[in-house]
C-alpha cells in the first residue's frame, strides 16, 4: 500500500532501525525492490531521480511506481529523490509523490535554506514530508555538515528528514569512511530522522554504527545499477543467441532483488510492516 515516508521512517527513528530508499529507473528494478520488501516483510521507499524522471517521462514512471505500491503486500513510499528546483518538487507533488527531496547543497547555507523553506512550504500544503541537505557528499572532511549549522537548517526550513554529509560519497569510492563521531554529534542537536547518502560505498559495519546514531534511511543507488548491468552480461553470455531479451532482464532482476533483500536485512527493516 501506498504510504507517507513519514510514517516509516519515523517509525523506524524510533525503533532503532533505517528504511532502504533503492532508486527504480525501470520496470525490472521496480519489480526486484517490491518482490525484496514483500520477500521480507520490509517497508521501502521507492526513489527516483530528476535524471530518471527526465528519461521515462513523469507520468509513465509515476504511474508504474504506483500502481506497484498500491498492489504490494508492504508500506511502499514514493520518493522524489535529490530534486533540485522547485519546479521539479512541484510537479512531484502534483502528481501523487509522498515525500521529496529538496537539494540545495550547491548553494550557500543562507540560499540552501530559503529553498528549503520554500519547498517544505510548498509540500506541507498537500501534508507531504520534505528531506532536506547539508554539505557536501564526499571524502572531504571540510565539506561535511556542521552540527550546530544542521541543527539551525532543521529548525529554520521545518524538514521532516535531514541528510548530513559525513563522508560517504555517490557512487562507489574506495574506502568510504563515515565520520561516526560527527554523526553522533548531529544527533545530539537534530531532533529529526537522519538520511544517508551514498551508502552503496560504505562498510556493513558502518552502516550498522550510522543506523545505532539516527539514520533511519539509507539510500542505496549505485548497487542496484551496478549488479543491474551484471545480470546482462551474465544474461548475454548465457543466452548469446536468444531472440527473447525477458530472458536476459530476468537475471538482472532476480540479482537485484538479491542484493535489496540483502540491504534489508543489513537496515533491520525486515519484518516490520
Ligand atoms: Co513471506
Ligand atoms: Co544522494
Amino acid at each position: 500500500m501506498l504510504v507517507s515516508s513519514k510514517e516509516i521512517i519515523q517509525k523506524a527513528y524510533d525503533g532503532g532501525y533505517a528504511v532502504g530508499a533503492f532508486n527504480v529507473s525501470n520496470l525490472e528494478t521496480l519489480k526486484a525492490v517490491i518482490q525484496a520488501a514483500e520477500a521480507k516483510h520490509s517497508p521501502v521507499i521507492l526513489a527516483t531521480t530528476e535524471t530518471i524522471i527526465a528519461y521515462a517521462g513523469l507520468p509513465y514512471i509515476f504511474a508504474l511506481l504506483k500502481s506497484a505500491a498500491d498492489l504490494a503486500s508492504v508500506p511502499v513510499a514514493i520518493h522524489l529523490d535529490h530534486g533540485k528546483s522547485l519546479e521539479t518538487i512541484k510537479k512531484c507533488l502534483d502528481v501523487g509523490y509522498t515525500s521529496v527531496m529538496i537539494d540545495g547543497s550547491a548553494f550557500s547555507t543562507p540560499e540552501n535554506i530559503s529553498l528549503t523553506k520554500t519547498a517544505v512550504q510548498l509540500a506541507g500544503a498537500k501534508n507531504v514530508p520534505v528531506e532536506g541537505e547539508i554539505g557536501k557528499l564526499g571524502a572531504e572532511s571540510a565539506n561535511f555538515a556542521d552540527p550546530i549549522e544542521a541543527k539551525d537548517f532543521a529548525e529554520e526550513t521545518g524538514v521532516d528528514f535531514l541528510a548530513p554529509a559525513i563522508g560517504s560519497s555517490h557512487g562507489i569510492e574506495i574506502d568510504e569512511k563515515l565520520d561516526l563521531d560527527l554523526l553522533a554529534r548531529i544527533r545530539e542537536q537534530v531532533k529529526i530522522p537522519l538520511v544517508l547518502h551514498g551508502a552503496s560505498g560504505v562498510s556493513n559495519d558502518d552502516l550498522k554504527r550510522a543506523i545505532k546514531s539516527g539514520i533511519a534511511k539509507i539510500n542505496i543507488h549505485t548497487d542496484i545499477r551496478i549488479t543491474f548491468i551484471n545480470g546482462l552480461k551474465e544474461g548475454i553470455a548465457k543466452f548469446p543467441s536468444t531472440d527473447d531479451h525477458r530472458e536476459i532482464l530476468k537475471i538482472s532482476m532476480a540479482k537485484v532483488q538479491q542484493v535489496v533483500e540483502n540491504k534489508i536485512e543489513l537496515f533491520g527493516s525486515s519484518g516490520k510492516i
